[in-house]
């Protein structure tokens, strides 16, 4: 089958930095067959090639010395040459015609699998990835129904095995996303900032655990307020900008102060990249990272991931609500971008840069590929993709159902992000796709 394969061999030291240098590519399958039949003449020729190595430095007598063979071409006795391969035959009924006159023939340059490894012009590595990992207060690894395949894991134990198997593929980075308890969530999401909260907490013990993990988390208001959005919501039902990012600069400073590296905002508030910035630097942190949220839209692909956090938006009893705007704004999560909107990914993109921001985020993925190879043709900055939970179930689900091949599915569309200009992708593959691209089974 001419599908794609995507193949690397890597060996890592789980407690070292991991680096996957041999990085892959595709890799017809069909290329081991084609060498074993190549031509016995052209085997038989290789065959004859003696390195300098093996020979100590002196020719190795095979026959004729070279004088006596260049003196015999010199003669006209050139030596016989193999048979020359029959013309392959076609079908019968197959019409006779004349070749076309084309100048260009691009099936050339994709013929062989050599050729096609060769002119490959995008690659991917476990080390283009970000693994989102689920955690919660508990000790037991819950199944997420909706994302077969994924946990919440228990952050003392659960968590940190998970972090050891991504780490011997080649996955050092890791974005942490808590199941807070029901209990601890209020309008103004205070836990957020709590530096003895599940996150701060957890990011101190990976760290503890694995100094040179590269932890990225998500600054948001979401899993910790009570109205399950990112912001603060008014009675009216409108979202709080300014004192939401005040919020969000606790929070940020809340997780830098635990270890983190790259905070990543999330919710789309305007301006909330510079104060981040300056909340950042004020406390000394200087060298943590902000990953901008830059384009996210207010996505139904991210179903499976509210369910698995519970973080449904709630909208308050109905005396609150004054009628239809209000529930539409906060049901779809209007803060975030109308997926119809790609020029307004363009104004999101300059602020961003402008405030300080060191990696902008495309969200979703596989959908929004346009966008995210906009931000890369108008932005030196680097690029992430999040692929996210709806993304990832419906690949799951499709091969479960045997509709789909699932392993190549998922490489095919990480692929797809690398091409359209992603250079990390944030996706729930990561272990499984990072193990197939080390070869190893699961
Ligand atoms: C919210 C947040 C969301 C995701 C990551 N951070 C969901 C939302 O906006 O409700 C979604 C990720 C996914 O679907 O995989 N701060």
């Amino acid at each position: 089958m001419a599908t794609p394969i995507f193949n690397a061999s890597c060996s890592f030291s789980s407690s070292k930095v991991i680096d996957c240098k041999s990085y892959a590519g595709l890799r017809s399958p069909a290329s081991k067959v084609r060498i074993a039949s190549l031509p016995i003449a052209a085997i038989h020729r290789r065959s004859l090639v003696v390195r300098a190595s093996e020979s100590n430095g002196q020719a190795k007598k095979l026959g004729r010395s070279d004088a006596e063979c260049e003196a015999a071409v010199v003669a006209g006795k050139a030596p016989e040459a193999p048979p020359v391969p029959p013309k392959p035959a076609a079908p019968a009924g197959t019409p006779i015609s004349q070749p076309l006159n084309l100048n260009r023939r691009p099936r050339r340059n994709r013929a062989s699998p050599f050729a096609r490894a060769a002119f490959q012009e995008t690659n991917i590595s476990p080390a283009n990835f970000v693994y989102p990992l689920f955690i919660h207060e508990g000790e037991e690894d819950t199944p997420i129904g909706a994302m077969p395949g994924c946990y919440r894991l228990g952050w003392r134990h659960g968590l940190v095995e998970e972090v050891a198997k991504a780490r011997a593929v080649g996955v050092n980075s890791i974005v942490l996303f808590p199941k807070v308890p029901e209990a601890l969530k209020n309008p103004t999401g205070d836990e957020a900032y709590n530096d003895n909260g599940l996150v701060p907490r957890t990011i101190r013990l990976l760290k503890d655990k694995y100094p040179d993990l590269v932890i990225y988390t998500d600054v948001a208001l979401d899993p910790y307020s009570s109205d399950g959005h990112d912001g603060i919501v008014r009675e009216d039902g409108v979202i709080m900008n300014d004192e939401t990012v005040h919020q969000l600069c606790k929070q940020a400073v809340s997780q830098a102060r635990a270890g983190a590296d790259v905070v990543s905002p999330s919710d789309m508030m305007d301006g909330r990249v510079g104060a981040i910035r300056a909340a950042l630097d004020a406390e000394g942190f200087q060298n943590v990272s902000i990953m901008s949220y830059t384009a996210k839209y207010a996505s139904s692909f991210y179903g499976p991931f509210r369910e698995a956090l519970d973080s449904n938006p709630r909208f308050g009893d109905k005396k609150t609500l004054c009628g239809y705007n209000k529930f539409w704004y906060l049901l779809h999560k209007s803060y975030q971008m109308n997926p119809a909107n790609y020029r307004e990914a363009l104004i999101e993109a300059r602020e961003d840069e402008a405030e300080g921001a060191d990696i902008l985020l495309v969200k979703p993925g596989l959908p929004y590929l346009d966008i995210i190879r906009l931000l890369r043709d108008k932005s030196s900055l680097p690029i992430a993709a999040y692929q996210v939970s709806g993304e990832y179930s419906m690949i799951k689900a499709g091969g479960v159902l045997k509709m789909i091949d699932e392993e190549k599915v998922m490489m095919e569309s990480l692929m797809c992000l690398r091409r359209a200009g992603a250079d990390i992708i944030l996706t729930y593959f990561a272990l499984q796709a990072a193990t197939c691209l080390c070869g190893e089974k699961r």
